[in-house]
């Protein structure tokens, strides 16, 4: 593909001729508009909390852990602060602590084997597949050491991992599966939604996530009833349910509190109109990049991707991103620096991790958000195709 764009080794600027006005810019995620679509809503709701005086927990955290729980297709749903207290808490619930060790692909954000930290496991990194970058059968089985007890499969980027493969081999050596569905909001793997596929599911309700509050947020589901009675416990400083003063479990505070559970509900209704918007963009992306220089994270779901990011693997990837910054296209990184080579982490991989390694390198996440229209993703994918092109030719020559 030959190209207008001159762009010039690395190191040096990106010539091109006229920087486009703000209003031009395209961002990389957008939450005005899906907020302004709950407002009034959400502003009654907050209302009815404010005069409950209900601030923590309460009536109406309780019908949204009813509704996620329903939406899940899980019989329980415990809110919490945050996904990473969601996965920490789901750990400690499962019994797994000090001297313990728990696969997590080297490919997710820090938070992941942050929790498994933070119950007092030790992490051990696994490489992902090269066409999804997700945990695989093979990856996971090549992790396992004596004192494997489980695995925490992230759902990366809105896309559920091959749970079939990944079941039997967690069945076979006896370890529990966790899934991280901090990016997977209404996934589906064969019919079934992300949260309801291991022993226990853990999301975060972060703003930007695909069901985002204004605030920290996040959620357990799971169909066992002990380990949802020993999260609720824990989650609220180890207090047993109906005594204030009776505190059986070492506990913690990350109890949600009811201003997020009134946006959650509100925006709830809409998740799934949000998520065909973000399917229908991703499949123009496909179109519109089928056949040139870049290259998407494959979709291998059939169709219960949720598109919180959609992500590309170019050449020169620093470079070509300030190209398109400087054309007035943000894009983000999920993400550049694995996780087996952050240094809490020094020593929880057995060496080098290929796969992770080199797509750190390449990655790239274009604009996706529910609101993003078809002229902005023709935008996208006229320029970034150049400027690939360009960085290819100008490598080449
Ligand atoms: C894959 C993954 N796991 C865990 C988390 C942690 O969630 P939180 O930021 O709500 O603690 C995130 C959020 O960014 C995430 O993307």
């Amino acid at each position: 593909m030959t190209s207008t764009h001159r762009l010039p080794p690395s190191g040096t600027q990106c010539l091109l001729s006229a920087r486009p006005t703000p209003t031009d810019r395209i961002p990389f995620a957008d939450l005005a508009a899906m907020t302004r679509e709950v407002r009034e809503e959400v502003e009654a709701s907050f209302a009815q909390v404010l005069d409950s005086g209900r601030f923590i927990g309460g009536e109406v955290v309780e019908r949204f852990e009813q509704d996620w729980a329903a939406h899940c297709r899980t019989a329980h749903a415990v809110g919490v602060a945050n996904g990473t207290d969601a996965l920490q808490l789901a750990l400690r619930g499962l019994g797994i602590g000090p001297g313990d060790e728990v696969v997590v692909p080297a490919n997710t954000f820090v938070a992941t084997a942050e929790a498994v930290v933070l119950a007092g496991a030790t992490p051990r990194f696994a490489d992902v597949g090269p066409d999804t970058l997700l945990l695989t059968a093979a990856t996971l089985e090549a992790a396992l050491t004596p004192r494997t007890r489980a695995v925490v499969v992230v759902h990366l980027y809105g896309q559920i991992a091959d749970m079939d493969a990944i079941a039997r081999v967690a069945a076979a050596s006896g370890l529990a599966v966790v899934e991280d569905a901090a990016q997977a909001h209404g996934a589906v793997w064969r019919g079934r939604p992300a949260g309801s596929l291991g022993d226990v599911g853990c999301f975060s309700f972060y703003p930007g996530k695909n069901l985002g509050a204004f605030g920290d947020a996040g959620a357990v589901v799971t169909d066992d009833a002990d380990l949802a009675h020993r999260i609720r416990c824990t989650r609220d400083h180890g207090r047993a349910q109906g005594s204030h003063h009776e505190h059986p479990f070492l506990g913690t505070n990350s109890r949600m509190d009811a201003l997020q559970a009134a946006v959650l509900s509100a925006k709830l209704p809409r998740l799934a109109a949000w998520t065909s918007a973000r399917q229908l963009r991703a499949e123009q992306y496909r179109t519109e990049l089928s056949g040139g220089p870049v290259r998407l994270v494959d979709d291998a779901s059939g169709g219960g991707h949720v598109y919180h990011l959609l992500v590309a693997r170019v050449h020169a990837r620093d470079r070509v991103r300030s190209a398109l910054d400087q054309a007035g296209i943000e894009t983000g990184l999920h993400y550049p620096r694995p996780c087996h080579l952050q240094l809490p982490y020094t020593g929880c991989a057995d060496g080098a991790l290929p796969v992770t390694e080199q797509a750190a390198g390449e990655i790239l996440s274009l604009p996706m958000f529910p609101h993003l229209t078809a002229e902005q993703v023709t935008r996208v994918c006229d320029q970034l195709q150049e400027i690939v092109a360009a960085a290819v030719d100008a490598d080449v020559a």
